[in-house]
Order: C-alpha cells, then sequence, then structure tokens
C-alpha cells in the first residue's frame, strides 16, 4: 500500500479557499520587490509617449520627480534611471558619459533632494552616449574591453558623485566591476554599491528599450554579441556571476528574466548573494500589447510572471510594471 496518495491525500484540499490558498503560498510579491525604470529627456513639463512601450513615457525632470513621488508612497524602494540623450551630445568616446552636468547627473540630484529615502539606481554603459549605439569605445570594428573600462570608470564615478546610491554596469565588459569598485573607492564612494547586470544575454526582447532611448537607429544592424551573451549557454552565466562577485559586486542581476529563470534559478542555488531579474522592455511590450487586444488579463499576467522571478530566486525584479503592480496589489481586497 502506498501511504500518503490518494484518496487520504488530497492536494486539492489546501486549494479551496482564497485565505487557505494565501496562507500556502510559498511566495508572494510586494511593492517592495520592484524597482522602476523611468526614461528621463531634457526640458520643462514633457512626457512623451514610446509608440513600443505602451504607457510608459519619455519624463523631463520635473515631471520625473513627480512619478518618483507616486512610485516611493506605493512603497517601490528604488527607481533606475535612463537619460535620452540628445543627437548632438553623442560622440564616438562617449564624452558626456562622465560630463558632470549630463541630464543623468542633474536628474539624480532633482530626485535625490526630493525624495532622499527613494532609492537612485544608475546603467553603467556607454550606448545612450556613443554615435554608433555600442556600449563601450569602438574600434578596429569592435568594442575595445580596457578603454572602455576606463570610462566606465569616469562615468560611474559621475554618477556617484550625482548622488546615485547604486551603479549598474549593464556593458558586460570583462573585469569591470573590480575597477569601478577600485575607482569609487578612490574617490571617497565606499559606500556606492554595485548591482552587477552579471548575466545580461544579447537578447532581442531589448528592443524597444533601445527605441526609448534613441540607440536603436544609431545601433542600426549591428548586435551587441561580442560582449552580451550567447543565450544558449547557461555554465558560462555562473563563470560571469562568480567573478562579478569575486569583483565585489554586492548584487548580481539576470537579464532578461521570465526566458532566463533557469539561470536566475541556477545563480540562487549557487551563490549566497541577493540576485535581481529584469523584466525588460520586450517582456513588457509583449504583455501590454496582448492584453491591449483582450488575449488576456494585464494585471494577472503580468502579476504571474512577476511571481515566477521571485519563484525562481530573485530577490528584486526590475519591471516598467513596477507601479501600475504596485497600484494593482494596494488596491486588492484583502483576501481575508
Ligand atoms: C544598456 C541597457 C540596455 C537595457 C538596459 N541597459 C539595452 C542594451 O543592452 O542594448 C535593456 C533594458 C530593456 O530592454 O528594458 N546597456
Amino acid at each position: 500500500m502506498i501511504t500518503g496518495a490518494y484518496p487520504a491525500t488530497r492536494l486539492r484540499r489546501n486549494r479551496q479557499s482564497a485565505w487557505m490558498r494565501s496562507l500556502v503560498a510559498e511566495h508572494v510579491l510586494s511593492s517592495h520587490d520592484l524597482i522602476m525604470p523611468f526614461f528621463v529627456q531634457e526640458g520643462v513639463e514633457k512626457r512623451d509617449a514610446i509608440a513600443a512601450m505602451p504607457d510608459v513615457y519619455r519624463l523631463s525632470i520635473d515631471e520625473l520627480i513627480q512619478e518618483a513621488e507616486k512610485a516611493y508612497h506605493l512603497g517601490i524602494p528604488a527607481i533606475a534611471l535612463f537619460p535620452v540623450v540628445e543627437k548632438s551630445l553623442k560622440s564616438e568616446q562617449a564624452e558626456e558619459a562622465y560630463n558632470p552636468d549630463n541630464l543623468l547627473s542633474r536628474s539624480v540630484k532633482a530626485v535625490k533632494k526630493a525624495l532622499p529615502e527613494l532609492g537612485i539606481i544608475c546603467d553603467v554603459a556607454l550606448d545612450p552616449y556613443t554615435t554608433h549605439g555600442h556600449d563601450g569605445i569602438w574600434e578596429a570594428g569592435d568594442v575595445a574591453n580596457d578603454k572602455t573600462l576606463e570610462v566606465l570608470c569616469q562615468q560611474a564615478i559621475t554618477c556617484a558623485w550625482a548622488g546615485c546610491d547604486m551603479v549598474a554596469p549593464s556593458d558586460m565588459m570583462d573585469g569591470r566591476v573590480g575597477v569601478i569598485r577600485q575607482a569609487l573607492d578612490e574617490a571617497g564612494f565606499q559606500k556606492v554599491a554595485i548591482l552587477a547586470y552579471a548575466a545580461k544575454y544579447a537578447s532581442a526582447f531589448y528592443g524597444p528599450f533601445r527605441h526609448a532611448v534613441g540607440s536603436a537607429s544609431n545601433l542600426g544592424k549591428a548586435d551587441k554579441r561580442t560582449y552580451q551573451m550567447n543565450p544558449a549557454n547557461s555554465e558560462e552565466a555562473l563563470r560571469e556571476v562568480a567573478l562579478d562577485i569575486a569583483e565585489g559586486a554586492d548584487i548580481v542581476m539576470v537579464k532578461p528574466a521570465m526566458p532566463y529563470l533557469d539561470i536566475i534559478s541556477r545563480v540562487k542555488t549557487r551563490f549566497e548573494i541577493p540576485v535581481f531579474a529584469y523584466q525588460v522592455s520586450g517582456e513588457y511590450a509583449m504583455l501590454k500589447i496582448a492584453a491591449a487586444h483582450n488575449l488576456f488579463d494585464y494585471q494577472t499576467t503580468m502579476l504571474e510572471s512577476l511571481l515566477s522571478c521571485k519563484r525562481a530566486g530573485a530577490n528584486a525584479i526590475f519591471t516598467y510594471a513596477a507601479m501600475e503592480i504596485a497600484e494593482w496589489l494596494r488596491d486588492q481586497n484583502p483576501v481575508i
């Protein structure tokens, strides 16, 4: 006789009511798990829609402060800022990336002044600033790793100087976490944390983001496969994560999220370090646009996809839906 089997054991018993399902739930999603990315642009009272990302806007700094305030009051712990850099400021060598008065620096300062308790995360990568749209310095048909590192260090220090709490290298150059840590420390920014985009894949799911920041036309038909990871690999992701931890990363990130849940899970199982997931622009757009065509309900599908990241082992999730979902969670009737 098999003990514990049907009919004595009926797994449906624990699913019979909302209150019971709630008590036995292994994972929950709360607004405290979410990081809201914002696109910031020059100007005043500007709020421009992004065709590829419904309900996401390019905001001028004044509008950004209003939105950041909403995020803060929804219990979202941190925001990530992405500048939409004017064409005339882009260059081969990305000098604008470390201009202390650039759009990103001014945005960070303004948000910190208005909301000192809200965490600010800044991307470290050169793609918003380069005429060719690559994340580093372009030389002889490829991104030059070590030359790029020098500029990334300057960019990270500029972000820290403006007041950001966490820098997030998203460039995938070899050795960047170590040199950025050293540069930050030497400049007196020991408290600024490094969130390493440790396993960042060369993903087509970034398409809408590149339209949002205007790097798509710069990049043209080129791709980032000589530095971002091959979607075919997972062992290599573990090596990337191990190196970033050894170099001083405080948190590691896997990106994109839903197509790479296996990577999140393996990283979480292997390493004792906080792991974040980035639900990228293409993932957001798929859910948003399909829901707009009544293929399914937006909030429940979005919640399910974010919950899948938590189940896989993510401690927190970057998502363009952070504020919508936080509002929705707040307005849900409590189960009991
Ligand atoms: C820049 C960067 C990208 C994203 C975040 N930082 C684009 C890229 O690597 O081409 C993508 C985010 C998204 O798609 O939501 N290095």
